[in-house]
């Protein structure tokens, strides 16, 4: 691909990301969009979808708020069919919304239990499913999703987070080796600690202990995240599928 082409890389390329009224899916929406992408912007929290909407218009893509859950079926299939027909096309979904009910193992409840496993996993099973359908018939689509270090190495307190984050991983491994044949990438991306309001909500003695483990010294940025997902969705990635990119300043480096 020439140099020059990179700045505008996703040009007329259509994104969905989920939960992307805020945190990294926000990020994540507006780097597609900086570098071409028309984007819809989803997430239970409407008004916060529609601010970000209105900055990705600003940017001169379209875009598109839309009110959806990702642990209902049916509103999942309702986000996919709106943006394939409303915008036109299918290229990339972010399975991105995600959140925490932390407590320890033996204080877990089964609700506490079922809402996160609901969301991150069973949501990205929506998703992903919804998506391949429309990308099969064009074959060519790119899918990655919110997957976590905790999938990959687990953490006190996180027994159904972490659990749902190696679900994400192991469905992404079987989606894209289902898909690879319709030329569909499907991947992971595997943060550490990210400053955003997820780890805000963190005691304070957690995150003094996560960001004296960091190797490179500071916490990341929801912009560190998006980089990466916009690489793994773009063409310059076609030859990566079923990988979960750990992206953490080195706190997993053994
Ligand atoms: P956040 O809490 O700042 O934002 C999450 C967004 O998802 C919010 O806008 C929220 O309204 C939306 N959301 C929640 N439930 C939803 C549902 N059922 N359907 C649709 N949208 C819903 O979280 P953050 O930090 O931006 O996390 C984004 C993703 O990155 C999550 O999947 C998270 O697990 C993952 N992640 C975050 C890390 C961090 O350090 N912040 C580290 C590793 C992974």
């Amino acid at each position: 691909m020439d140099q020059s082409d990179q700045g505008r890389i996703l040009a007329g390329k259509v994104a969905v990301v989920t939960g992307s009224a805020r945190g990294i899916g926000k990020a994540i929406a507006l780097a597609l969009a900086h570098r071409g992408a028309d984007v819809v912007v989803s997430d239970v929290d409407l008004a916060g979808a529609q601010a970000a909407a209105a900055e990705i218009a600003g940017l001169g893509r379209r875009s598109l708020a839309v009110p959806c859950n990702v642990a209902r079926r049916e509103e999942v299939d309702a986000l996919i069919g709106r943006a394939a027909g409303e915008l036109g096309r299918l290229d990339i979904l972010v399975n991105n919304a995600g959140i925490t009910r932390d407590t320890l193992l033996v204080r877990m409840t089964e609700e506490q239990w079922d809402l996160v496993l609901d969301i991150n996993l069973k949501g990205t099973f929506f998703g992903c499913a919804a998506a391949a359908r429309v990308m099969m018939k064009a074959r060519t689509g790119k899918i990655v999703n919110l997957a976590s270090i905790t999938g990959l190495i687990g953490n006190v307190g996180q027994a159904n987070y972490s659990a749902s984050k190696a679900g994400v991983i192991a469905l992404t491994r079987t989606v894209a080796k289902e898909l690879a044949g319709r030329n569909i990438q499907v991947n992971a991306v595997a943060p550490g600690f990210i400053e955003t309001e997820m780890t805000r909500e963190l005691p304070e003695k957690a995150r003094e202990s996560f960001l004296a483990n960091i190797p490179l010294g500071r916490a990341g940025t929801p912009a560190d995240v998006a980089a990466l997902v916009c690489f793994l969705a773009s063409p310059e990635a076609d030859y990566i599928t079923g990988q979960c990119v750990t992206i953490d300043g080195g706190l997993t480096i053994q």
